[in-house]
């Protein structure tokens, strides 16, 4: 089939390269020059295993190309993905619209044929049904358009297996006015319906609902172990030992139970807040009230993890403190909201020399915190410190053996804020290991 994909950021990039990767002809489209003569040329503008082969491998194959060029978009295909990001709107809770709309408002007065757009975008729920009514009054060819919501669930890190290969797929579809989407839907992923991937057809509002409540289930699932985790320290209880146990009940999972320095990215911090300020426009906040909670919790990781380091040092004014990772996970370069930035830069300002190293999110951060201190490698970043603080858990980290930075170090301090290391190793080297929620 052809298709359109219109956004090339973490979510719009792989989607388009993806589903050339299952035969189809795609034309990838965003308004920014630079990323998109990247993408010509092959290149991935950002960290995401196993992507960069896909992309190739269909622009090599003709399968798949990009534009900045909407008319071309609009007379390429009848069938759009709309795949730009709905970021946090600065100084509010609620969701920034302003990208998705904009699409619409380009794309639509451009449809002179029936055409469909699929909604991938995480939007507020009510989006879908506004952006329908706009696309059928912009439209030449009015109620020909049709307007669905097929909600994306990938995670950074594993974007590509999370497109061919999903839990699910959702599509929300316009119970008001059927139309041919379902069954377009149908045929754009008729090879992940071979596999029996379950495929839930539903109204706009209920696909909306669904991918809201997924990021916010999973910000509660982590801010729950976070919270047990400070009555673990309380009471000197082990909360790795302590999530294991619960996490073979079926009904509980060991899944997305790692305690540590908390949730950061671009999603579920400001999808949760989204959510949020919805649910308040729909006169039901109280209903979220503890998602406020959710987020508390959360960031009040990053503050108890700054206290950790400074009881380390003694006082932070003047002390060296390394920080291994940048990133918001492992996997990604990605720093938006990320803790462990978020961590080295209230360190820094408290008037400790931070030196920090990530594997791959180095230019981001750079950009980001040009005021702190990038070490070469981990040795670099470790060199003269008062105290290591594993902030990502990157596969370098937790390879890392004691005796690999105790001639480096100052102190032989570490506290693991992602608890990926083993305390017995680094303790009986004669380290002080501090994990988060451990005795
Ligand atoms: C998240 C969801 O997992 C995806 O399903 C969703 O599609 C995506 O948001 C989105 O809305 O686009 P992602 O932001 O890539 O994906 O990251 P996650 O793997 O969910 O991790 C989020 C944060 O939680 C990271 O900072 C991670 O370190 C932290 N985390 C995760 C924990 O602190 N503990 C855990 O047990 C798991």
């Amino acid at each position: 089939m052809k298709m359109s994909v219109f956004g090339t950021g973490y979510l719009g990039a792989t989607h388009a390269a993806c589903m050339a990767e299952l035969g189809h002809e795609v034309l990838g489209v965003d308004v920014d020059p630079a990323k998109l003569a990247k993408l010509e040329a092959g290149e991935v503008p950002f960290y995401e295993p196993g992507l960069e082969e896909v992309l190739r491998r269909n622009i090599d194959a003709g399968r798949l190309q990009f534009t900045s060029s909407y008319e071309e978009a609009a007379a390429f295909a009848d069938v759009h993905f709309l795949g730009v990001g709905t970021p946090q709107k600065k100084g509010e809770y609620a969701a920034d619209l302003r990208y998705v709309d904009a699409v619409i408002d380009t794309l639509a007065p451009l449809l002179t044929e029936p055409a469909i757009i699929f909604g991938k975008s995480t939007v507020p729920v009510g989006t879908a049904e506004r952006l329908g009514a706009r696309a059928r009054e912009l439209a030449p060819a009015g109620d020909g358009v049709e307007v669905a919501w097929n909600p994306e669930f990938l995670r950074e890190g594993f974007a590509v297996q999370d497109t061919i290969h999903p839990d699910r797929l959702v599509l929300g579809v316009d119970r008001d006015r059927p139309g041919r989407a379902e069954s377009v839907a149908r045929e754009v992923y008729a090879q992940l319906l071979d596999e029996s991937i379950p495929f839930l057809v539903t109204d706009l509002a209920t696909a909306e609902l669904v991918k809201a409540s997924a990021n916010a289930f999973l910000a509660t699932k982590i801010s729950f172990i976070n919270a047990i985790s400070e009555v673990c320290e309380a009471a000197g209880a082990d909360v790795t030992v302590l999530a294991d146990a619960i996490g073979h009940d079926a009904r509980i999972g060991r899944r997305f139970l790692n305690a540590g320095v908390g949730f950061g990215g671009g999603c579920l911090p400001k999808d949760i807040r989204a959510f949020m300020a919805r649910a308040g426009e729909l006169g039901v906040d109280q209903a979220l009230t503890f998602l406020r909670e959710v987020d508390n919790i959360n960031m009040r990781r990053r503050t108890s993890m700054v206290e950790l380091a400074r009881e380390a040092c003694g006082s932070l004014l003047g002390a060296r403190v390394a920080v291994l990772g940048a990133a918001f996970k492992p996997d990604s370069d990605d720093v938006r909201d990320s803790p462990a930035l978020n961590v080295a830069g209230q360190i820094q300002l408290q008037g400790a020399t931070v030196n920090i190293y990530d594997p791959k999110a180095m230019d981001n951060s750079r950009a980001l915190f040009p005021t702190l201190t990038y070490a070469g490698s981990v040795r670099e970043a470790c060199e003269e410190a008062d105290v290591i603080l594993v902030l990502t858990e990157w596969a370098e980290f937790r390879k890392l053996q004691p005796e690999d930075l105790a001639a480096v170090v100052r102190k032989k301090v570490l506290i693991d804020g992602r608890n990926c290391l083993d305390p017995l190793v680094w303790r009986s080297a004669g380290w002080a290991y501090r994990g988060l929620g451990r005795p």
